[in-house]
């Protein structure tokens, strides 16, 4: 043997080596949740599928147990949870409420501490006070009127294309993206094609793409330190970001000066309607305010695709949606979201989407602030938890036929709804210190968004002969649906040009 190809067998053996004893010491000194060996640099990433992820953590888990850690990466060794009940203490624990010091977090939001990325504290029971009390403000005065004029941009857009079949991806992206500019911002943008809409849009997705927990900047921190392609993408949509958020922030301080009573967005009522001062928390609060704008319309673009998916595959269902809509809704009369109480089994329609397309599979990672005990296992203090979102939506033990798409399932004997809070194991939006604070309003927008594009078109799914849609999605952040593509045609009996 050459002294390079000993040199090379040597340095091989060691990092084995090495490797070995960083599991030995966690499993065995530690007490970590058992789990697999890891390779060296690559940890076990091998055994997960990056495009479906929460199904080779469900495997593992079968393997391992309803606790179980695993090493991907050069990161540390991460605990994955998919039991309920340690999943519900852990919502619930102030211990485990931290978010995780990830690169990509920190230069995201720059150290700034909003909503979202921040630990568990005072801070943070603050900013996500203020939060929710502006996102029910909004609910209360003008949602509606926001969410109708943009629907029916959308609608009329729609029109346009009544017949073809078309991919609805990039149609439902601007509406979304446009839907939170005006909640958030306050933004009318000048038609779908408005150049910092397109800005945005094209932001997100890189913005999204980066903070994946597979992708190569969070598997691999050497790769921030290399100057490389997703490491320009990523700082350019910040450059962008703050550009536009600034220039947002002037504009709400300009109508403030003029109308005090002028509280129609997030950003506003956030800036105004509290009694802050302090520098550092209006920086806080900003940055809340975008995390609040890219969480809202990641989650409900994804939202919106599954729906529309689903009431292609379940056409009897949108029948049903449509016959409830009619009765309730006036003849050419937008929806209400007050009507919501009265169509129950739309709204059962919107939460079996959201049960069986759980769009954040792997939730949102948490991070422990000390060590915590659970039985023989011990999750020592910075240690990063990723919880079994999809799992237990779409487990037997908690769902009867878990696999079948059936809103009645969240209807009562009475087809009354039933308050989904109530429902041990529906985790869709978390629950405890850091459970989503824009469940509600996601409610409002997507009951919105089916009842008036039902109650405007027949929604179809464009299949080629033989042609069978993979309902199993494909992971970035979250599940997103694979292309497919819809046919929309007009309802007879409506006036679309009163309607629209
Ligand atoms: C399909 C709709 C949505 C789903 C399924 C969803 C789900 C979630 C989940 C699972 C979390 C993490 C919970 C945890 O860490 O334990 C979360 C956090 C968050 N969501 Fe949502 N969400 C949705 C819509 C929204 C909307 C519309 C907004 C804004 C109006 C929003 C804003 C946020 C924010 C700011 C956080 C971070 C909260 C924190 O760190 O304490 N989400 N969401």
């Amino acid at each position: 043997m050459t002294c390079k190809a000993s040199v090379f067998t040597a340095s091989i053996i060691t990092l084995f080596i090495i490797s070995l004893f960083q599991d030995v010491y966690c499993y065995y000194w530690l007490h970590m949740p058992p789990g697999p060996w890891s390779l060296p640099v690559i940890g076990s990433i091998h055994q997960i599928d990056p495009k479906q992820p929460h199904r080779s953590f469900k495997k593992l888990s079968l393997k391992y147990g309803g606790i179980l850690s695993i090493r991907m990466g050069l990161r540390d060794r991460i605990v994955y949870i998919t039991d309920l009940d340690l999943i519900n203490k852990i919502f619930f624990d102030q211990r485990t409420s931290d978010r995780p010091p990830l690169n990509v977090f920190k230069y995201l939001t720059k150290d700034i501490d909003g909503i979202g990325s921040s630990s568990y504290g005072n801070n943070f029971k603050k900013q996500k006070h203020l939060i929710v009390n502006a996102i029910n403000t909004i609910r209360n005065t003008s949602a509606q009127h926001k969410i109708e004029k943009i629907m029916k941009q959308y609608l009329r857009r729609m029109s346009e294309s009544e017949g073809e079949s078309f991919d609805p991806k990039e149609s439902i992206i601007e509406l979304t993206c446009s839907l939170f500019s005006s909640l958030v911002y306050g933004s009318d943008y000048n038609g779908f094609n408005d150049p910092e809409l397109q800005t945005i849009i094209s932001n997100h997705k890189t913005v999204m793409d980066c903070i994946s927990p597979f992708h190569p900047l969070n598997i691999m921190s050497l790769f921030w330190w290399i100057p490389n392609k997703w490491l320009r993408g990523f700082y350019k949509c910040i450059k962008d970001r703050d550009i536009i958020i600034t220039r947002k922030c002037y504009q709400t301080k300009k109508i403030n000066s003029e109308d005090k009573n002028h509280q129609e967005n997030i950003i506003n009522i956030l800036l105004t309607e509290h009694d802050i001062h302090e520098k550092q928390d209006i920086k806080n609060l900003i940055m809340s305010a975008w995390t609040v704008f890219l969480a809202g319309s990641e989650s409900v673009r994804s939202l919106c695709l599954w729906t529309l998916q689903n009431l292609g595959l379940y056409t009897q269902m949108q029948n049903r949606i449509y016959h409830d809509v009619q009765t309730v809704v006036e003849e050419n009369s937008f929806p209400n979201i007050q009507q919501k109480h009265e169509l129950p089994y739309t709204c059962a329609f919107i939460l079996e989407t959201m049960r069986v397309c759980q769009a954040n599979v792997l939730g949102i990672p948490h991070c422990t602030s000390a060590d915590i005990q659970i039985d023989n296992n011990v999750i020592p203090k910075g240690t990063m938890i990723m919880l079994g979102f999809w799992d237990n939506l779409n487990n037997s033990k908690q769902w009867a036929e878990a696999t079948k798409f059936n809103p009645d399932r969240f209807l009562d004997e009475n087809n009354k709804l039933i308050k989904y809070q109530t429902l041990n194991s529906f985790i869709v939006f978390g629950k405890g210190h850091r459970m989503c604070p824009g469940s509600s309003i996601t409610l409002d927008l997507m009951f919105l968004f089916v009842t008036a594009l039902v109650k405007c078109f027949l929604v179809e799914l464009h299949l080629k002969d033989g042609e069978k849609i993979d309902t199993n999605g494909q992971f970035s952040f979250g599940l997103e649906p694979s292309p497919y593509k819809i046919r929309l045609t007009k309802r007879n009996n409506i006036n679309h040009d009163n309607f629209l």
